[in-house]
């Protein structure tokens, strides 16, 4: 058996005998979403250090939970703290806990994220839909032997953001008077923030935000046939864009500011999409 499978199914198995809960949408929160878990209504909680073989986030800050429980009746599965690959994971396992929520049985993914602005239209505090993704400068998580029973071998992307699903945020958003700006998110590796000509180069690729996480999820539930959206947080301009060196309080500090907002967003999005499911 391909071993990124083996590995799934061991932590699979590991769930299961844990935790009877069946997810209809698999949230991820990025930082400044850190804290939606006291917006659910807990069902369970499973740390990630309790799943054999699960791979464990070193970021400070960043906890390690599943949370399983309703956010206004629906039932959804959240991640509570992120692996990066800039951690040093290889990409099977950064993918890992998307994989996991996909055969819990949620059907949708929700993304969520801290990114820096390319676009010089954007603010820190604006929310950006992700429309379409760049992540070519990181491993690809297909790479190697296709895992036959989670996808097939040459995957479409032409829509990897769900139409839909994108009206549902857009239309959200305009209902609770939040804007939403819209834009193509690129993932590079990090951990060091880019420099300003790579900043540029992301400008000049066609992306409108860039980080370090997210797309590597969204190319492994799109491999799955999720249906996926994202929400990035713009909570810095990208480097060279402002007078100001970059730095890790600014993305929480800025995230943490328009935090309230982001929850509300999201709470209502999570209804609105499962009234489209
Ligand atoms: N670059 C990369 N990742 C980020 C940034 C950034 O400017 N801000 C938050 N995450």
């Amino acid at each position: 058996m391909n071993p990124a499978y083996e590995k799934l199914m061991k932590c699979y198995e590991s769930v299961k005998a844990r935790i009877d809960f069946k997810p209809e949408i698999a949230l991820i929160l990025g930082s400044g979403l850190g804290d939606y878990g006291d917006d659910i209504q807990i069902e369970a909680t499973l740390d990630y250090h309790d799943i054999e073989g699960f791979p464990v986030s070193t970021v400070k800050g960043h906890k390690g939970r599943f949370i399983f429980g309703y956010v206004n009746e629906v039932p959804v599965v959240c991640m509570q703290g992120r692996v990066h690959y800039y951690e040093g994971y290889p990409m099977t396992d950064v993918v890992l806990p998307t994989r996991l929520m996909k055969l819990m049985g949620a059907k949708v993914l929700f993304l969520t994220n801290a990114a820096g602005g390319v676009n010089f239209d954007f603010a820190a505090g604006d929310f950006m839909m992700i429309t379409d993704q760049i992540a070519s400068f990181v491993p690809n998580p297909l790479i190697g032997e296709n895992i036959e029973e989670l996808g097939t071998r040459f995957p479409d992307m032409s829509e990897i953001y769900d139409k839909d699903l994108r009206d549902v945020l857009r239309s959200t958003a305009s209902d609770l008077g939040i804007k939403l700006q819209e834009g193509t998110y690129i993932q590079l590796t990090g951990p060091s923030f880019e420099s300003p000509h790579e900043v540029k180069m992301c400008r000049v690729l066609g992306a409108d935000a860039v980080g370090m996480s997210t797309a590597n999820e969204a190319l492994a539930a799109n491999h799955m046939g999720m249906k996926i959206c994202g929400i990035s947080c713009i909570s810095n301009l990208g480097c060279g864009m402002s007078d100001v060196p970059l730095c890790h309080e600014e993305v929480q500090e800025t995230a943490d500011r328009v935090a309230v907002q982001f929850k509300a967003l999201v709470t209502a999005a999570i209804e609105n999409i499962h009234k489209v499911l």
